[in-house]
């Protein structure tokens, strides 16, 4: 599950974030997404997907995605009928998927995590030997059919009268991260490893620091450019 230890927003973590941020934002030129590619063909008549777009007047099918207006987030994916033995690459660019569709393909097994930042997802279809992402517990209405089986309604995992009832470490929120997923987040000025230290983060002294250096090594180019220019 999602929660070795949470920690607050470190200095690494923001990078993690602004190039998760990048990803997204790339994610979210909807219909270019690779994973809208990964299957030739349109989304098949028929499928969950497209039922779910057109449905949705403020929404279009392009390649096997239902995007939303631009900039256009993957709201639908069917990789139905796609040959698929592991997720394409590009996947994670479904991360607000509502609905999606992985049947007729001869998947073995998807990881849990896989689903990580799913929180939208309400409706998932697989092929009947693979069971609901994060388990059945994670969906409020499991439904099978011939070779297929789908998982609705997304159960919040924080949810303390649920019977999946999660706890994050003391000082810290528990946040849904997707089927069965979470992520406990420190509350208020808590950070560091399981939320254990009190304070701000001294980002003052981080970016101080930061442009000290910066500001040093521009001087030391400066001075040797202006030394080469007198000598010369
Ligand atoms: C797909 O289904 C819709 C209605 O369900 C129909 O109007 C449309 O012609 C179909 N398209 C194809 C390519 O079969
Ligand atoms: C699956 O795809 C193949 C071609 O890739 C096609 O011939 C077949 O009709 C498709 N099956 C279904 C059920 O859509
Ligand atoms: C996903 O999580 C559920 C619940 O914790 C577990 O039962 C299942 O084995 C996991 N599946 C995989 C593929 O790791
Ligand atoms: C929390 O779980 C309970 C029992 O499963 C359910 O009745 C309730 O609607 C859930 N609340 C939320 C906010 O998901």
């Amino acid at each position: 599950m999602g929660c070795p230890g949470a920690s607050g927003p470190g200095p690494r973590a923001w990078v993690l974030r602004l190039l998760l941020g990048l990803a997204a934002w790339r994610g979210g030129a909807g219909g270019r997404s690779p994973v809208c590619g990964c299957c030739p063909g349109p989304a098949r008549n028929g499928s969950s997907v497209a039922s779910y777009c057109r449905a949705h007047p403020a929404l279009e099918l392009r390649g096997r995605c239902c995007v939303g207006p631009e900039p256009g987030a993957i709201v639908g994916l069917d990789l139905g009928n796609c040959s698929l033995t592991l997720l394409c690459a590009g996947f994670p660019d479904a991360s607000a998927a509502v609905v999606i569709d992985l049947t007729e393909n001869p998947l073995e097994n998807i990881p849990n995590a896989s689903f990580q930042g799913f929180t939208r997802l309400q409706s998932i279809s697989l092929p009947l030997a693979l069971e609901c992402p994060g388990g059945s517990m994670a969906w409020d209405r499991i439904t099978t059919h011939r070779d297929s089986r789908t998982c609705q309604g997304q159960r919040n995992p924080c949810n303390s009268s649920g019977e999946l009832a999660w706890l994050c470490p003391e000082n810290s929120l528990c946040s849904p991260d997707g089927p069965g997923l979470v992520q406990c987040l420190c509350a208020g000025s808590y950070h560091g490893y399981k939320c254990l230290r009190e304070g701000t983060f001294p980002m003052l002294l981080f970016y101080g620091i930061l442009g000290a250096v910066t500001t040093t090594l521009s001087l030391l180019a400066w001075g040797t450019q202006r030394r080469k220019a007198k000598a010369s």
